[in-house]
């Protein structure tokens, strides 16, 4: 039986190393698990097989670092996945060797979102990164060589450390590497971590410049002919394809989702559920033939409207009103059209939508909570 979820996320937790910034769920070492693990996460594939759409639209393989995984390992999950129009593996530079490329294209990969963050070597050090800014490019090079023709690049502003000249030349060291899509995000401290111990008068001071780096990208990138798609994700717009993150897309367009694995997310049949972050109780509830434990919310078509409103805002196509539903204010969408930050567009014969200007998604957040009903 084929169900209805056209999106599938694949949760790969190992990292070779732990960096100071990332809270994101990830399990150092334990090469030994790393086929116990493969096995669960089919073990769950299969639990939920029958809600997934045949074949999906896109699979999502990240992390932690999948490229991290012993090949053999990763080569089984590849292989047993569904496969996809758009099948995506996250990787670190300094694990991308010329084999590992080609294995990854052989195996039915069709994109890379390459961890690359900055090029500067002192930088990549205070974010404790494994891969100097050589690894980088090799492993971008090694992709290419191995015909990727859809690699994305992961950036990063307010690095502690980093000026706004330092900025500049790493969207011009990304630049040169022409890649298809880019991912440049501001770097979060999450309060009480060993980082944000470290750094925090650094951090306070680039929070203050966050500003000025995120009008830096936004125009060298747009300039440089890439499309400004979703607030921190840009896209090449010079042929004929469709080079957003297809999946990426699908959770700003609030559709479902099926995630697995330890810490993932699914949202489907009016529930978001989240599996346990805990590897060796993940680990055991599969290998007893049930299920991973789940913290479960009910999305209600209220939260669920509140949440396309948030998300799709963030895109450059805005969204339609039948999909604000209740959650827009009319009085405060009225405001911020005198303002200049949001405007109703019509479609030759697509429904009505709603965008925010270049500067409403530059301020972003807080014009979107302004038009929350
Ligand atoms: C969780 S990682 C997984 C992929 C891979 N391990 C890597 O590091 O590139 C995905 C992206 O999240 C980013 N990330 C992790 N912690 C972050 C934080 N505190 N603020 C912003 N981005 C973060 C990483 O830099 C990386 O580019
Ligand atoms: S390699 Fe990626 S997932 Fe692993 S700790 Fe570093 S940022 Fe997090």
């Amino acid at each position: 039986m084929s169900g209805s979820v056209r999106h599938l996320y694949v949760h790969m937790p190992f990292c070779a190393h732990r960096c100071g910034y990332c809270d994101f769920v990830t399990v150092v070492g334990r090469e030994g698990l790393h086929g116990r693990y493969v096995d669960a996460l089919l073990a769950e594939l299969e639990l939920e097989r029958e809600v997934l759409a045949q074949p999906p639209e896109t699979v999502f393989l990240g992390g932690g670092t999948p490229t991290f995984t012993e090949v053999d390992e990763l080569r089984r999950l590849l292989e047993a996945l569904p496969s996809a129009s758009e099948v995506t593996v996250e990787a670190n530079p300094e694990t991308v060797t010329a084999e590992l490329a080609r294995f990854l294209r052989e195996a039915g990969v069709t994109r890379v979102s390459l961890g690359a963050q900055t090029f500067r070597a002192d930088l990549l050090r205070v974010l404790e990164r494994q891969a100097g800014p050589d690894d980088v490019r090799r492993a971008f090079y090694h992709l290419r060589d191995a015909s990727f023709d859809n690699i994305s690049l992961d950036l990063l502003h307010g690095i502690p450390g980093q000026s706004t000249s330092d900025l500049a030349l790493d969207i011009e060291e990304a630049l040169a590497l022409a890649p298809e899509h880019l991912s440049y995000y501001e770097l979060e401290a999450k309060p009480g971590t060993r980082f944000t111990h470290a750094h925090g008068a650094e951090l306070t001071r680039q929070a203050e410049a966050m500003e000025g780096y995120f009008e830096l990208v936004i125009e060298r990138l747009t300039d440089a002919g890439y499309r400004w798609y979703e607030t921190a994700n840009f896209c090449l717009a010079a042929d004929q394809r469709d080079l957003r993150a297809q999946h990426n897309l699908a959770y700003w367009l609030g559709r479902d989702y099926l995630g697995l694995g330890i810490g993932a997310v699914s949202t489907f049949g009016g529930e978001r559920r989240r599996n346990t972050p805990r590897l060796h109780a993940y680990l055991a509830a599969l290998e007893g033939g049930g299920s991973p434990s789940r913290e479960i919310e009910v999305l209600d078509e209220r939260v669920r409207a509140d949440e396309r409103l948030m998300l799709g805002l963030r895109l450059d196509t805005g969204l339609s009103f039948a999909d604000a539903g209740e959650s827009l204010d009319d009085a405060a969408l009225e405001r911020l059209e005198q303002l200049g930050l949001a405007t109703r567009r019509v479609g030759e014969d697509g429904p009505e939508t709603l965008v925010l200007t270049p500067r409403g998604r530059r301020l972003g957040g807080a014009v979107t909570v302004e038009l929350l009903a």
